[in-house]
């Protein structure tokens, strides 16, 4: 179960965030504003405290926070970001971090590592080789883990930003995939709910102590994540969506 949520308020910057999606338009500030706090009211109804970090406009991403750091139930990892405009933005968590953890660990430089690209199940950590995640950062990320008693698996990623733009594990063996993670080896043991290619966005809901935080507009996936026992909540990430962030960047759960 989490006790604890991190989350950081979208700058007005944040219109200049990485995107690969330009014709979805830039986000509307006001409304990320807004959407921004209906996140925070559906973790806080999940059972969690909620620390709401300042806006940094150095860092137009800086509100997806789960990219920098990795938090366990042992130990938390600092990472170190592969996009160049986002690499300083550990800086600003670590001070937080340390008032929740004594145990801090630190992906270093030529390893990168994006938090996005890391999904815990149980005591295994499946981490995705991506444009983000280089070979350097996972071999530093697994010699970690096995400190601590977790282990790692690399997965190798084709299309998509991070392995959580795909895949999320939502617990009790469930796993919503999408697209080119539907037929990976590595996921065949788990009850696999196949997300359609017209809802391939919404791979990126978020377990939240037995609820189920899924992105408003996406009915099929609502109905396949109620159909599986959960209750659900619904938060509209419109205007993270346009600079390609979703529920799972949005927050570090612990
Ligand atoms: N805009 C989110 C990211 O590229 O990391």
């Amino acid at each position: 179960m989490f006790q604890h949520a991190i989350v950081r308020t979208p700058c007005k910057n944040v219109l200049n965030g990485i995107t690969s999606a330009p014709e979805l338009g830039k986000p509307d500030y006001e409304k990320a504003l807004l959407q921004h706090a209906a996140y925070i009211n559906a973790l806080k109804q999940c059972g969690v405290d909620v620390t709401v970090l300042p806006a940094d406009e150095a860092y137009p991403d800086s509100c997806f926070v789960e990219d920098v750091a990795v938090v366990t139930k042992r130990c938390a990892i600092i990472t170190n970001p592969g996009a160049a405009s986002r690499n300083g933005e550990t800086a600003g968590i670590i001070e937080t971090i340390r008032t929740f953890y004594s145990d801090i660990e630190y992906i270093r430089a030529p390893g990168t590592l994006e938090g996005g690209d890391v999904m815990m199940v149980g005591d295994c950590f499946y981490v995705g080789r991506s444009a983000r995640t280089n070979a350097e950062g996972i071999r530093q990320f697994g010699e970690i883990l096995a400190k601590y008693g977790f282990s790692c698996v690399e997965v190798p990623l084709e299309k998509v930003l991070h392995l959580k733009t795909g895949v999320n594990y939502i617990e009790n063996n469930n796993m919503l995939v999408a697209g080119e993670f539907v037929d990976k080896e590595c996921f065949a043991a788990f009850n696999r709910i196949i997300i359609p290619e017209c809802e391939a966005y919404a791979a990126n809901c978020i377990w939240m102590n037995g609820t189920v935080v899924v992105p408003a507009g996406y009915p099929s996936v609502l109905e396949a994540v109620q159909k599986a026992g959960y209750s659900t909540l619904i938060v509209d990430t419109s205007e993270f969506r346009k600079i390609d962030g979703g529920l799972s960047c949005l927050s570090l759960r612990f």
